[in-house]
């Protein structure tokens, strides 16, 4: 009786491992089938992103520079790592709460009326809202929200003043600046180089935080290109 009572042993050990492998197994499964829902929403988000920049030539450029240059400029202030990656995904995302904004007020070719600045207002808003089911884009959202404060006070949706604005927002504002004016959209004449980073200069203290927009300087300066 000894050896069958052993084997029966084995054989309910043998169940028994089988029972954890297989829980450890659906654990890894649902890990995996959340990364994977996790990347399949970020690729949503992303085709998204290439839909909303009506009225320009190459869709993805201004947000991809948005990303290099904010990127660049989280590294030269020496940032974490977790930050400088999040300011890259804020700056590839920053504007995705435009899909909500109608296009006849984004295509508008003249100023907007006062309605129209006001559902315009909503996008940073709107993109955080959108994002904030993804845990990758935890750091990246009140970054994305405050892409549009100013130092000042005068930004918007809070306007939040200084230091209240979150260093990646402030971040973000420079190089959103820096790239629309570079490149130029439909309807606003693109400046040059030189004429961008006198802007940022005039725009220092008041719009822009000037550690960040001296931090983008020095990297053109140094031969940095974009
Ligand atoms: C933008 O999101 O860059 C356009 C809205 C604005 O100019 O404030
Ligand atoms: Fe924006």
């Amino acid at each position: 009786a000894q050896p069958q009572k052993n084997a029966y042993t084995a054989i309910d050990r043998t169940g028994l491992m089988t029972n954890i492998a297989d829980q450890a197994t659906i654990g890894l499964q649902r890990k995996k089938l959340n990364q994977n829902l996790e990347t399949s929403f970020i690729e949503i988000i992303l085709a998204l992103a290439e839909t909303i920049e009506v009225g320009d030539a190459t869709p993805m450029r201004h947000s991809n520079q948005t990303a290099q240059v904010a990127y660049a400029i989280a590294s030269r202030m020496n940032l974490s790592e977790e930050m400088v990656k999040a300011v890259r995904w804020g700056g590839l995302l920053h504007d995705i709460g435009k899909i909500q904004v109608p296009e006849e007020i984004l295509r508008k070719p003249g100023p907007l009326t006062n309605t129209e600045w006001e559902i315009m207002k909503q996008h940073p808003i709107i993109g955080a809202e959108l994002l904030a089911p993804v845990s990758r884009f935890k750091d990246a959202i009140p970054m994305i929200e405050a892409h549009h404060e100013k130092v000042d006070g005068s930004g918007y949706p809070y306007g939040l003043k200084g230091d209240q604005i979150p260093l990646g927002g402030r971040i973000l504002a420079v190089a959103d600046a820096f790239s629309a004016m570079l490149c130029g959209r439909v309807y606003c004449h693109p400046y040059s180089l030189e004429q961008t980073l006198l802007e940022l200069q005039r725009c220092k203290n008041t719009h822009f935080d000037p550690t960040v927009v001296d931090a983008l300087i020095s990297l053109i300066r140094e031969g940095y290109q974009f």
